[in-house]
């Protein structure tokens, strides 16, 4: 599942209790630290922002880990100050240790773990031989230090990039992602296959200032619903090229997706790719589906077999409306062989952007999973 940490960089200190407060459904709280010195107009100027009051602040109002980001110079000699508080990671900058290997350890010593940060002009070739010895990458997709800036695009080729890299070593590194990343462009690290997303202004306004269009309706933890609002997508050989189509298609229109495979067109059985879809979504890591084999039925028959999953294989875009609007369908089921990508697509959106209509209808779904006698 790919998971949120709120950065509450832009946050003044005497409004961290209720920013912390309304972001409770948070993953991780991403605590960055500045020392006037690695990042030089950083907030706070030449004392350490987040000090140790800040942190004592976030730890005592809620149990959300901790992702602390060292932006300093010296992280060798810094790394206890944060351990004490216990954070889940420490990541420190590649571009500012001597000895990342000295660092590493260090922070293992504290049983923490241990994570390297680039920034977006640091080449990749930096840290290949290092993805072995920590539990997590963070690559900035702005220059570190000031919040509120836009997302460089070419990052999200460098997150595709290192993905490669850590999966030809055998690795299981994550991948975290930070700067200018809000609901309108988190598909982009998201459908890059990027574990962690770090958002500080697309989910509270700073301190001082009033919330852009982007959120203004909604409250922090709607927003990072909406963030984790992610399609699990699933196919075999069958429905492989319909799904890699649609898959150019989600890019375009911004939905996020996490493809749990089949990855080419070998032969494999359809009711292994529906269970890997299905388990994510009954775990609740992802909130709806889509399906594709040959036919689609094979796939939905399985998926069907799950409690709690109403997968519908839509022919139409009626079929799709109504499976939403009737059904509260939580797994679209498309033919990789009858469906051409065009009306796919229309069947897609329509069931993407139809709201279940419940009343009389939430009866007959609560039927769905009830005990079946013969
Ligand atoms: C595979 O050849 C095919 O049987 C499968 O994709 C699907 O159509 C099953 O229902």
């Amino acid at each position: 599942m790919v998971k949120i940490s709120t950065s509450l960089f832009t946050i003044e200190k005497k409004e961290l209790v209720k920013a912390v407060k309304a972001a409770s459904n948070t993953n991780y709280f991403h605590i960055d630290v500045t020392d006037g010195e690695f990042v030089k107009d950083a907030k706070g100027g030449a004392s350490l922002f987040y000090n140790e009051s800040h942190i004592k602040i976030i730890k005592s109002n809620s149990t959300v880990p901790l992702d602390v980001h060292l932006m300093i110079a010296n992280p060798l000699d810094n790394i206890e100050r944060y351990a004490k508080f216990y954070p889940h990671y420490i990541s420190f900058h590649i571009e500012a240790a001597q000895d990342p290997l000295a660092v590493i350890k260090k922070i293992k010593l504290h049983g923490v773990k241990p994570a390297i940060a680039l920034n977006p002009d640091t080449p990749l070739s930096m840290v290949e031989d290092l993805l072995k010895s920590v539990d997590m990458v963070l690559l900035m997709s702005v220059v570190p230090g000031k919040g509120g800036q836009g997302y460089i695009p070419q990052v999200t080729g460098k997150i595709r990039q290192l993905r490669k890299m850590i999966d030809e070593q055998g690795l299981d590194t994550l991948i975290e992602v930070d700067g200018g990343i809000k609901l309108d462009n988190i598909y982009l690290p998201i459908n890059a296959c990027v574990d962690i997303v770090v958002s500080g202004t697309g989910i509270y306004a700073p301190s001082g200032h009033e919330p852009t269009d982007d959120y203004k309706d909604l409250t922090p933890k709607e927003v990072i619903e909406k963030m984790k609002d992610i399609l699990a997508l699933g196919s075999d050989h069958g429905g492989y090229k319909l799904k890699e189509s649609l898959k150019k298609y989600f890019d375009k229109k911004g939905v996020s997706y996490k493809d749990f495979g089949c990855y080419n067109e070998e032969s494999v059985d359809y009711p292994d790719y529906a269970d890997k879809a299905v388990k994510e979504i009954l775990r609740k890591e992802y909130n709806r589906g889509v399906l594709i084999c040959g036919t689609g039925i094979g796939i939905s028959i399985r998926a069907n077999r799950y409690k709690g999953i109403r997968a519908a294989k839509c022919n139409s875009v009626f079929d799709a409306e109504m499976s939403r609007k009737h059904n509260d369908a939580n797994i679209l089921v498309l033919g990789g062989r009858t469906t051409s990508l065009p009306s796919a697509k229309k069947i897609f959106d329509k069931w993407y952007t139809t709201e279940f209509e419940g009343g009389r209808h939430q009866r007959r779904v609560d039927k769905l999973d009830g005990m079946v006698t013969y």
